[in-house]
C-alpha cells in the first residue's frame, strides 16, 4: 500500500507511528535531536542570526565542532585558505551545509556501529543524499543542499525500525528478496507501520523543512510528482540510481515516473550511465568524510 497524507489509512497509520515512536522515546532507544543541534537549527532560522554567536553555540558539542572543522577543511568545501576557527568554518560552509552536517551528525546516532544492515542503510542515505546534489544540479534546482538533506534523512523512519531491531529487520529484507513485494507492505505488515510515515514523524518533530518530510512520506508512493514538490520527484530517481550502482538497500525501488526522469535530464540510457557515474565519483570522494565517527 502506498502512504498517502490525505487518506483515512495514512492518517492511522500516522497515530500507529506517533504512538511507536513515543515508545521508543520513553524507553530511551532513540536518542532526541541533540540540545546543542536542536538549537542550532532553531538559529539558523532566524533571519537575524549571528554567526559569531552561532560558532559561540557549536563549540558547546565537541564532535559536532570537529565534523564542522574536518568537513570546511576538506578538498571538497575548503578555499585556498583553511579555516582554523569554527567562525571561519561556517563561513566556509554556508548556513544550508552547515545544517546538513548538524543533523548528518544527529542522525549518526542511529547508525549501530559494526552492524552490516544499519551500516548499509547508512551507505545508501549517504549515497542518495549525494546523488540528490548531483539530480538537483541537472533539474535547475538552486538549493542543493536542501536536496542533500533530503537524501539523508529519506530512510530515516528504516534507521528507526533496524536501530530497534537490527536482526528483525535483515530477516524482513532477506525476506523481500525472496519474495519480492513492496518494502512498504511487508513493514506495515510486520510492525503496523512503514518507515515513510515514522520518518515524516520524525522529520517533523525535528522542525525540518516539510517540504522534506513530505518526500520522505511519498519516495514509495504514486504521489512522488504531486503537489509541485520537485524534491519528491528527484527523490524517487536518486533512490532508483543508488540502488543501479550497487548502493541501494535490500529492494530496487519501482522504476521513477518518466517526467521525474526528464527533469533530472537522464531518461535515455547514454544520460542515466553517466548520472551513475557522476554519483559513483561523489560517493567515492565524499563517503570517507560522513562516515560515522
Ligand atoms: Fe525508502
Ligand atoms: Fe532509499
Amino acid at each position: 500500500m502506498a502512504s498517502n497524507m490525505m487518506s483515512d489509512t495514512a492518517a492511522s497509520g500516522e497515530q500507529n507511528v506517533r504512538n511507536y515512536y513515543r515508545e521508543v522515546l520513553d524507553n530511551n532507544k532513540l536518542p532526541s535531536l541533540p540540545v546543542v543541534a536542536s538549537k542550532v537549527l532553531e538559529m539558523i532560522q532566524d533571519p537575524g542570526i549571528s554567526i559569531q554567536k552561532l560558532s559561540r553555540l557549536l563549540a558547546d558539542d565537541v564532535g559536532l565542532s570537529a565534523r564542522v572543522l574536518t568537513v570546511s577543511r576538506s578538498p571538497q568545501y575548503a578555499q585556498r585558505n583553511l579555516p582554523t576557527t569554527l567562525l571561519g568554518a561556517v563561513q566556509v560552509l554556508g548556513l544550508r551545509t552547515l545544517r546538513s552536517i548538524v543533523v548528518m551528525q544527529a542522525t549518526q546516532s542511529l547508525c549501530i556501529k559494526g552492524n552490516e544492515t544499519s551500516e548499509r542503510l547508512w551507505r545508501h542515505s549517504l549515497a542518495v543524499a549525494l546523488a540528490m546534489r548531483v539530480l538537483c544540479e541537472r533539474a535547475g534546482v538552486r538549493d542543493g543542499e536542501q536536496g542533500f538533506l533530503t537524501g539523508l534523512m529519506h530512510d530515516v523512519g528504516q534507521m528507526i525500525l533496524v536501530q530497534g531491531d537490527p536482526a528483525a529487520y535483515a530477516k524482513l529484507g532477506r525476506e523481500i528478496q525472496q519474495a519480492p513485494c513492496a518494502i512498504v507492505d511487508k513493514e506495515q505488515a510486520s510492525y503496523g507501520l512503514d518507515h515513510t510515515l515514522m520518518g515524516f514523524t520524525l522529520l517533523n518533530s525535528w522542525n525540518l523543512d516539510s517540504q522534506i518530510a513530505q518526500a520522505a512520506l511519498n519516495h514509495h508512493s504514486d504521489l512522488q510528482m504531486d503537489g509541485g514538490n520537485k524534491l519528491s520527484a528527484i527523490l524517487t530517481v536518486a533512490d532508483y540510481l543508488c540502488s543501479k550502482c550497487g548502493l541501494g538497500f535490500f529492494t530496487e525501488p519501482a522504476s521513477p515516473a518518466a517526467e521525474a526522469l526528464a527533469m533530472c535530464q537522464c531518461a535515455d540510457d547514454g544520460s542515466m550511465s553517466q548520472v551513475i557515474e557522476e554519483i559513483q565519483e561523489a560517493y567515492q570522494a565524499e563517503s570517507e568524510l560522513f562516515k560515522p565517527a
